[in-house]
């Protein structure tokens, strides 16, 4: 099925999750930026969904509603048969997820969520990516902060190393400053997938190729890093970034079904300055991450976590939210040493404001020719964010404020 045998669907987009911390937020992008497309808000409780679109004011006042609970697979199958696109942030989405993305693919309904569940992401490929080839349908996981800065500043990159020099990129190296706060459901996930036995699962750095086999052992590049360092290409000390386990799976997927090369090599890091207060911090980091991890490992440690870490449905407040930021600068090398820089960044909590601008101009792709999307309007299959919007998101995120640059 393609995307112009479902434009006469009642809705464009569906928000499904619109209950959530996220969620709520999709809600009130909508009302302020979705005036011009047919959209509802979903999820399993009505009456919580109709007290959130009057709280989101009069944008949302002609939104639908519609009630469908993650197991309930006939009203999933009426919910995807309803809209051209899916819009999710209910998570886990390994426990909230895999009934919603079948229904997606059997209707043959465009699908894009915030999840940064690898494990999760690999089933769908096993169970979905032939078929949704094959009938022109795309679902896109992973496109809020993790992992959209890292895929398409890699693809920036190497789109820009081509035209520049005519050169592949070899290595691209990504570096994250941000500041933001943790939501709850975001803790959950994270802990439903450690509770799930996935860590070996999620080491694999080519978890989401099309056959993760196919590298093994693994290319030292590719191995994720544990240790602080000084790079003298980013100039900057710098340490292991939390989300690059997930975004660099993501961008080694993008690579592969874009064909970036066999040379290309991507890693991220979190940066710290110059300077000796700058190594301790990222010595610091990196410490706490490697200790941190190992005891999430141990079952009284998680339960104490929860405990006292914001519960499902919460997250920052409003004000550290409009305070946050991102930056990520990327440095691209081709094998003759030509060298390409990448900046993007944004105004915002990453893993709320940036997040829901980023998954809903991702869904609000779909409502614009479909010809412009990498591939044409009848490629499918389970895609990325650069695989699969390219430069249409580029275009929309830079149209919203924020930069994406090339140096
Ligand atoms: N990519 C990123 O950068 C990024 C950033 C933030 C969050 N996330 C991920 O996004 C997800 C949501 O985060 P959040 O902070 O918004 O979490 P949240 O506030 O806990 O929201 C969870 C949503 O799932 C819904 N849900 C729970 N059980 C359900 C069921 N049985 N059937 C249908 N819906 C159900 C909840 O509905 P009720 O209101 O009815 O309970 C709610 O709408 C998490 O997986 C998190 O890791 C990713």
């Amino acid at each position: 099925m393609t995307l112009s045998s479902s434009a006469s669907r009642p809705y464009d987009v569906i928000l499904y999750g619109a209950t959530g911390f996220v969620g709520r937020q999709t809600v009130a992008y909508f009302a302020a930026h979705g005036t011009h497309v047919r959209w509802a808000l979903a999820g399993r409780n009505a009456s919580k969904l109709e007290a959130i679109r009057k709280d989101a004011g009069p944008g949302a006042a002609q939104a639908g509603l519609l009630v469908a609970a993650a197991d309930d697979q006939a009203a999933l199958a009426a919910l995807a048969a309803s809209a051209r696109v899916v819009l999710s942030t209910a998570g886990p989405f390994a426990l909230f997820g895999s009934a919603l993305v079948a229904a997606c693919v059997e209707n043959g309904t465009h699908y894009v969520d915030i999840t940064g569940e690898t494990p999760w992401v690999r089933g769908l490929i096993d169970q979905h990516h032939a078929k949704a080839k094959r009938d022109g349908t795309r679902i896109i996981p992973c496109c809020g902060f993790d992992s959209v800065p890292s895929d398409l500043g890699a693809w920036l990159a190497v789109q820009e190393m081509k035209a520049r020099y005519g050169e592949v990129c070899a290595s691209v190296k990504a570096s994250f400053s941000m500041r933001g706060g943790l939501n709850g459901g975001t803790l959950a996930s994270a802990l439903n997938m450690i509770e799930a036995g996935q860590q070996a699962q999620m080491a694999n750095p080519y978890l989401l190729n099309p056959d993760p086999q196919t590298r093994k052992p693994g290319h030292p590049l590719d191995a994720d890093p544990f240790a602080p360092h000084f790079d003298a290409d980013l100039d900057a000390w710098l340490a292991p970034f939390v989300m690059s386990p997930i975004n660099t799976r993501v961008v080694r997927r993008s690579a592969a079904l874009l064909g970036y090369g066999d040379a290309f090599h991507y890693q991220e890091y979190m940066r710290f300055g110059k300077g000796p207060v700058a190594a301790l911090s990222a010595a610091a980091l990196s410490f706490g991450m490697a200790n941190g991890t190992a005891a999430m490992r141990i079952g009284p440690v998680r339960r104490m976590a929860k405990r006292f870490a914001p519960a499902p449905g919460t997250g920052p407040s409003e004000a550290s939210m409009n305070n946050g930021f991102f930056r990520c600068d990327l440095v691209a090398q081709s094998p003759r040493g030509k060298t390409v820089k990448v900046r993007l960044s944004g105004q915002g909590d990453p893993g709320n404001r940036v997040t829901t601008r980023m998954v809903c101009e991702a869904a609000l792709a779909f409502t614009g020719d479909r010809q412009t999307l990498p591939g044409g309007a009848d490629a499918g299959g389970v895609l990325t964010a650069a695989s699969g919007l390219g430069q249409v998101l580029v275009n929309r995120l830079r149209d919203t404020g924020m930069k994406l640059e090339c140096l």
